[in-house]
């Protein structure tokens, strides 16, 4: 397919043997906005809260630079975007996936973690970094962690890297583009109403446990821009913003 077309979605798309982390590259440099870095493998992959994300060969490491032009308190919309799309690849390959929030993508019956999302944002857009498991990985389980899977674990029927990789960009793009063009509203766009269908944690009882403290509720719903509001045991509606949380259990 034609990513990178005068009309395609893409500036340009770069494919590199190997690179310490795909966000940090697109952070240093000043990209044009759609810019696309893809990595056969990271030698420091960086995961959310200061983790690191293992990036051997064999996993799909891309990082896209977003300037959206939308009021910046909705790009964490792009996070949850980014769930989405990993949802409905995973699909396309016959494997169950579903979303906890923020944008964990679980695979199978075991709701293992399949893929995550780390968005860093600079003073004009946000780099929105994907790491999606395509072979079995050897993962160090912090407190609270998922235990990880992978495509091929999950038997999914392609695995093709490069097949997968025009498959997310695709993806993202089918809904990236109407978000912007509703200047980042996700009721408008659909976009809010696709991410609910997919995500688990909605409805479920929660703890989260913040920085400075946690509580217990349930989550409720999502704002335009992108919070969780869990109500506490007292009854209180509680905005939990994804950068917020460390561990969301359920
Ligand atoms: C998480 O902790 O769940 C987020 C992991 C994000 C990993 C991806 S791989 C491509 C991009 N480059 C990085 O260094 N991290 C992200």
């Amino acid at each position: 397919q034609r990513l990178t077309q005068p009309n395609g979605p893409y500036a340009g798309v770069t494919v590199v043997e190997s690179t310490k982390s795909t966000n940090a590259d697109l952070e240093r440099g000043r990209p044009p906005d759609r810019t696309v870095l893809i990595a056969r493998e990271q030698t420091a992959g960086e995961g959310r809260r200061t983790r690191s994300w293992s990036s051997p060969p064999g996993g799909l490491y891309v990082s896209i630079y977003y300037a959206p032009g939308v009021p910046a308190h909705r790009w964490p919309w792009l996070t949850l975007l980014a769930g989405v799309a990993l949802v409905n690849v995973a699909r396309s390959t016959g494997v169950e996936a579903v979303l906890k929030w923020p944008n964990d993508l679980l695979l199978g019956p075991g709701r293992k973690k399949g893929a995550g999302v780390l968005a860093t944002t600079t003073d004009k857009g946000v780099v929105l970094g994907i790491g999606l498991n395509v072979q079995p990985v050897q993962a160090e389980l912090g407190p609270g962690g998922l235990a990880p899977t992978s495509l091929a674990e999950e038997g999914a029927n392609e695995l093709d890297l490069t097949e997968l990789a025009t498959r997310l960009l695709l993806e993202l793009d089918k809904w990236e583009a109407p978000w912007r063009a509703a200047d980042g509203d996700p009721f408008v766009s659909g976009l809010h109403e696709e991410y609910r269908s997919h995500c688990e944690t909605l409805g479920q009882k929660v703890r989260v446990e913040l920085i400075n403290g946690s509580f217990e509720g349930t989550a409720r719903y999502l704002e335009t821009d992108g919070t969780l509001v869990v109500r506490d045991v007292e009854g209180h509606d509680r905005s939990v913003p994804a950068g917020d949380v460390v561990h969301l259990r359920t």
